[in-house]
């Protein structure tokens, strides 16, 4: 990376973290588990799609939330065997800012240690009777292209385009095409035009869809 490879996590009034190298919340000021199962949950329609052994990819962990929110989702679905969740992310944060994080998501806090576990040693996958969670760390534009699996479904969460443009660009698109499985699906709640572009022309059909609370759009793909 071309700057020191650190973060700090600075805190709004109401909890929500915010990066301070990025100065963009880690996710919505609203709600952060709504948006997220609006999102990358329904954006991937993964209800209906879950089976076991399905794969989740990931840029950016961030906090972790959108991990335990696609576990709830999984462990609600009853789908027998595990579901993978491999995320990507360059300045992972430490585990105890994580933890308070979530520690403002009823829903979310039971689950809450596991993900400070895997922060706190990235390199080592963690493994639990429903989930293979594994975190990849380095700028994703390094990690990505190098990766040997693929993904049933991915959550494209980058902070905004605007102020992390290196986690948007074609190359990374196309390495996201790439490492899809046939038929599989991205969901992210940008709009932003390049992106979108990107998308097609990494081999996804795009469609704009209403995004949560006051974003009007989304987007979400399948691979062609
Ligand atoms: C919006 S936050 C992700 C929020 C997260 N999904 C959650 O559930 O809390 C974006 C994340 O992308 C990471 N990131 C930014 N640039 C990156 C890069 N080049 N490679 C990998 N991760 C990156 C940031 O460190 C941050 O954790």
């Amino acid at each position: 990376m071309d700057k020191a490879q650190t973060d700090r996590t600075l805190w709004r009034d109401n909890g929500v973290p915010v990066s301070e190298r990025f100065d963009d919340p880690y996710y919505s000021l609203d709600n952060g588990l709504a948006e997220t199962r609006h999102v990358f949950l329904d954006g991937n329609d993964l209800a209906a799609r879950f089976r076991p052994g399905f794969h989740i990819a990931e840029l950016g962990f961030g906090t972790g939330l959108n991990l335990i929110a696609a576990r709830l989702a999984w462990m609600a679905s009853g789908t027998p065997g595990r579901l993978r969740f491999t995320s990507f992310e360059a300045f992972p944060m430490p585990p105890k800012d994580a933890l308070r994080a979530l520690s403002a998501f009823p829903d979310a806090v039971r689950l809450a240690e596991d993900t400070a576990e895997l922060l706190a040693d990235p390199r080592k996958p963690l493994i639990r009777d429903d989930i293979e969670m594994r975190l990849i760390t380095g700028d994703a534009r390094e990690s990505l292209p190098a990766w040997k699996d693929q993904a049933d479904a991915w959550f494209l969460d980058g902070f905004s385009p605007a102020k992390n443009p290196e986690l948007w660009g074609a190359d990374l698109m196309a390495e996201v095409a790439r490492h899809t499985a046939p038929g599989g699906s991205f969901a992210t709640y940008t709009a932003a035009g390049d992106v979108r572009r990107a998308l097609v022309a990494a081999g996804f059909d795009v469609t704009r869809v209403p995004g949560y609370g006051r974003k009007r759009h989304m987007s979400t793909g399948r691979k062609r």
